[in-house]
């Protein structure tokens, strides 16, 4: 089959396209056609060697095929236990820690993958399967966000944080956001009621005393963050890598989501899609065989909604 791989970690010019051994499916596995993929900020860490060591399978197997989450069609069936049926349309996010769907078939559990809406089409289910997921285990069962309360969602126009503005007004929270202004009109239209531009405003100084913090950022952003929450309140944190980063403050709590697998948080995607409770983000389309541009675009950490890979037309 056609992939996108590394065959070392690099740079973008280390990314290959070319033809790599089918997966087979193992039982309790579906082998599924891919039809998209989408690109995620991690892709870009794993493709540069940065999660090389809790990536399956480990960092020095070559060639690393990158890509986290996908839509497509079943094309097989590991034994008589999967069930799901060889032509569903379905989408998922592979285990953690795997990569493997910048390619045109994919072999994963059938338990965490989940048959795809007619509603959705191939291209905007991969866009939301690994970002709604995060932005719901980040949400809803980590910081266990409540109606009236008010959250500082770090990064507002990128993939997991548009996704988390519209869900936590949903939830009846007043959701403040950071975003460059070119990104303040697309923010406020998904529900933001307060937009932060970040390149003017030092954030700790516009906001005080909120409930909850749910930092996509990382670094110096994730550091800071801790200062604008009152006491008693809980931060989550997805772009400090795989723990929080340490709290400088006894009376908050600095949380890291466990974004484990399971059909039932695809479903709750899914339910959001069509109960017209959370849109779909703008999404740029690109072929397989292009995705180092996608790449190119995603490494620049400044663009808006989500870059997909149309693998079969
Ligand atoms: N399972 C997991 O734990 C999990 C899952 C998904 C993602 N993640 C991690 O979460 C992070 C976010 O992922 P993503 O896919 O949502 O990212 P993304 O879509 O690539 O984020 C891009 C966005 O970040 C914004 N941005 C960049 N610097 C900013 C700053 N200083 N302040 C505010 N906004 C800023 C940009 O908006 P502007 O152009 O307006 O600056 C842009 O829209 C990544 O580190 C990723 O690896 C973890």
């Amino acid at each position: 089959m056609k992939a996108v791989f590394v065959n070392q970690y690099g740079g973008l010019d280390a990314l290959r396209y070319g033809d790599v051994p089918d997966p087979v499916a193992q039982p309790g596995e579906v082998l599924v056609d891919i039809h998209a993929a989408s690109v995620n900020a991690a892709d870009v860490k794993v493709r540069e060697g940065a999660t090389k060591n809790t990536s399956t399978p480990r960092a020095d197997t070559f060639p690393c095929i990158l890509g986290r989450d996908f839509s497509g069609v079943v094309a097989a069936k590991g034994d008589s236990s999967v069930d799901l049926e060889i032509g569903q349309p379905v989408f998922g996010v592979l285990a953690p820690g795997r990569d493997a769907t910048y390619a045109e078939k994919v072999a994963e559990k059938a338990g965490i993958v989940c048959p795809k809406p007619d509603s959705l089409s191939h291209i905007e289910a991969a866009a939301i399967a690994l970002t709604g997921l995060t932005a719901i285990v980040s949400l809803e069962d980590t910081l266990k966000l409540r109606a009236g309360e008010t959250i500082l969602i770090q990064g507002g126009a990128g993939g997991v944080a548009s996704y988390a503005i519209q869900l936590a007004k949903h939830i009846g929270a007043t959701v403040i956001t950071t975003a460059s202004a070119a990104n303040h009109a697309y923010v406020k239209g998904l529900g933001a009621d307060q937009v932060i531009d970040y390149n003017a405003v030092d954030f700790t100084q516009a906001v005080k005393d909120v409930d909850a913090v749910f930092d996509t950022v990382g670094g110096d952003v994730a550091a800071r963050s801790f200062a604008v929450l009152k006491s008693g309140g809980r931060a989550a944190f997805i772009g400090s890598g795989p723990s929080a980063p340490p709290s400088p403050r006894a009376d908050v709590q600095a949380l890291r989501p466990n974004v484990g697998r399971d059909r039932r948080h695809l479903q709750r995607i899914v339910d959001l899609h069509e109960k017209k409770i959370v849109r779909l983000p703008e999404i740029q389309v690109f072929d397989l065989k292009n995705a180092v541009e996608a790449q190119r675009i995603s490494e620049s950490r400044h663009f808006r909604g989500k870059l997909v890979l149309r693998v079969r037309a």
